[in-house]
């Protein structure tokens, strides 16, 4: 195979040692192949170097540590060190502007540096998620600037990264890879590569452009399925209908392959990778002069989910006669999502800013995220213990539901009389809102509570019909 060694060890470079490349190349160390993490960032080294792992991934911080012990696995600024490995994988950041075109800064900056090291026989492989037409018009062009030819010195191919945060390294070891490739040996190559590196299933499609929309299709319809949930969530709550007993029952029907399948709804959607996407899908789309209405749709119900959230809180310490203006609200995890330290987009920020316009204080906890990225991010200083977060609360609002949170005795929390417990991720089944409910707590969640609105009347429906 001209662009992998047919046998033997397999050497490998990453390209950015952030929350994708660490979880890769951790784990291909710990499989037994050599691996060097190259980053521009000083400071993540000096940090590693010093034994300290800044992100929060169940299991992660031991592999990396675990990698670094053993010599399988080192970490440098050193882009030289590229030239030493059989496959160069890049998994640098690839954030939209404002206008959801690709801000591709980090990808050219990465490609340039790496052109000029390239050495015949290399395969290079792209796993950030990009806009169809990336790998061939923008890394292909600036590798080549080094003076090799693709497709014919190194192998150029496209794997997407599928894992979810929380879950990441389980998802790594068992999820099937897709592949696409600048030509056959390049797919041929990197179809090998996954099956020797992870032993996983490698699912080979036509181009790299297929393999890139593979990636974006899958956020797309993650988003909007989400979006699904969450107005599904909205509706339900209309008539005090369970949402999670209706997406119970609406999912055990077969349709296509599978089931249908509705996610599960919350405060909203962050991180680095759902909030982009779609984005990038509309706005590839709309250079085509093609309107892709689903993506902006389920972005728009997403976003507005933090503001949601707020108002059902404050609607039920209204109903329990607390003033906004005098309640205070107690935030358990301000992550984007359960189990994980990340604060990209977390939606929490925009449920805080929310419940603070409408005059409550607010005190905010999690034991996973960096305590001083979050108070410059939500202005104020978290507090250290779940106990002193909720002393004398009118309501806790679990906003990421931690493995840490899952041994909470509320009954024993020192809050306030007629404490709102908001469910806003925790998805408690009913015998637990029994058990909260019996301790003192009045339930709410997104979708799950009493009915938020009146029935509508005659006249609502026909004005409504008729505007
Ligand atoms: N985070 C996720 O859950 C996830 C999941 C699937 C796919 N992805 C995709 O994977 C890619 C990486 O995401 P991430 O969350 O790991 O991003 P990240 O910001 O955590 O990591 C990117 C790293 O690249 C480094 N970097 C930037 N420019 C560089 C350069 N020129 N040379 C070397 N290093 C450089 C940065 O310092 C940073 O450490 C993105 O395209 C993202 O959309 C992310």
């Amino acid at each position: 195979m001209r662009f992998l060694p047919e046998s033997g060890q397999i050497s490998v470079a990453v390209i950015g040692f952030g929350y994708v490349g660490s979880c890769i190349a951790a784990t291909l160390a710990e499989r037994g192949l050599d691996v060097v993490g190259v980053d521009t960032d000083a400071r993540l080294v000096d940090e590693l170097a010093r034994g300290h792992f800044r992100l929060e991934e169940p299991g992660l911080k031991e592999k990396v540590f675990a990698g670094l012990a053993s010599g399988r696995l080192r970490v440098t600024t050193d882009i030289a060190a590229t030239a030493e490995a059989d496959v160069i994988l890049v998994t640098v950041g690839t954030p939209v502007r404002d206008d959801g075109s690709l801000a591709d800064e980090q990808l050219r900056g990465a490609s340039r540096a790496l052109a000029p090291h390239l050495r015949p026989g290399q395969l290079v492989v792209l796993k950030s998620t990009v806009p169809p037409g990336t790998t061939r018009d923008i890394v292909l062009p600036v590798l080549e600037t080094g003076g090799l030819t693709g497709g014919t010195d190194f192998g150029l191919a496209f794997t997407p990264e599928r894992l979810a945060e929380g879950a990441a390294l389980r998802e790594l070891r068992t999820f099937p890879i897709v592949a696409g490739g600048y030509d056959e040996e390049s797919v041929g190559a990197a179809t090998a590569f996954w099956q020797r590196a992870l032993g996983v299933d490698v699912i080979p499609v036509d181009s790299l452009e297929a393999a890139e929309i593979v990636k974006l299709a899958s956020n797309w319809w993650i988003d909007l399925n989400i979006a699904l949930a969450n107005e599904l969530a909205k509706f339900s709550a209309l008539y005090g209908v369970d949402v999670l007993d209706v997406i119970g029952a609406a999912n055990t029907i077969q349709k296509g392959s599978g089931s249908i399948n509705i996610l599960l709804p919350s405060v909203g959607v962050g991180g680095s990778c759902l909030t982009k996407d779609p984005w990038m899908v509309w706005n590839t789309a709309r250079r085509f002069g093609v309107e892709i209405r689903t993506a902006s749709a389920g972005r728009a119900v997403n976003a507005e989910m933090p503001e949601y959230t707020a108002r059902l809180m404050i609607d039920e310490l209204v109903a329990q006669s607390k003033a906004p203006a005098h309640a205070t609200v107690a935030v358990l995890g301000l992550a984007f999502k359960n189990n994980t330290g990340d604060l990209r987009a977390t939606p929490v920020l925009d449920t805080v800013r929310a419940l603070t316009r409408a005059g409550v204080s607010v005190r905010l906890h999690d034991p996973l995220v960096d305590a001083e990225e979050a108070e410059a991010m939500f202005g104020t200083g978290l507090t250290a213990t779940v106990e002193d977060t909720v002393r004398g609360a009118d309501c806790v609002a679990i906003l990421a539901l931690h493995r840490e949170f899952a041994d909470i005795d509320f009954a024993a929390l020192p809050v306030a009389r007629d404490c709102v417990l908001f469910d806003g991720r925790a998805y408690y089944p009913k015998e637990r809102i029994a058990q909260l409910t019996a301790a003192g707590y009045v339930y709410r969640g997104v979708g799950r509570g009493p009915a938020v609105y009146s029935p509508p009347n005659e006249f609502i429906t026909h004005w409504t019909k008729a505007s």
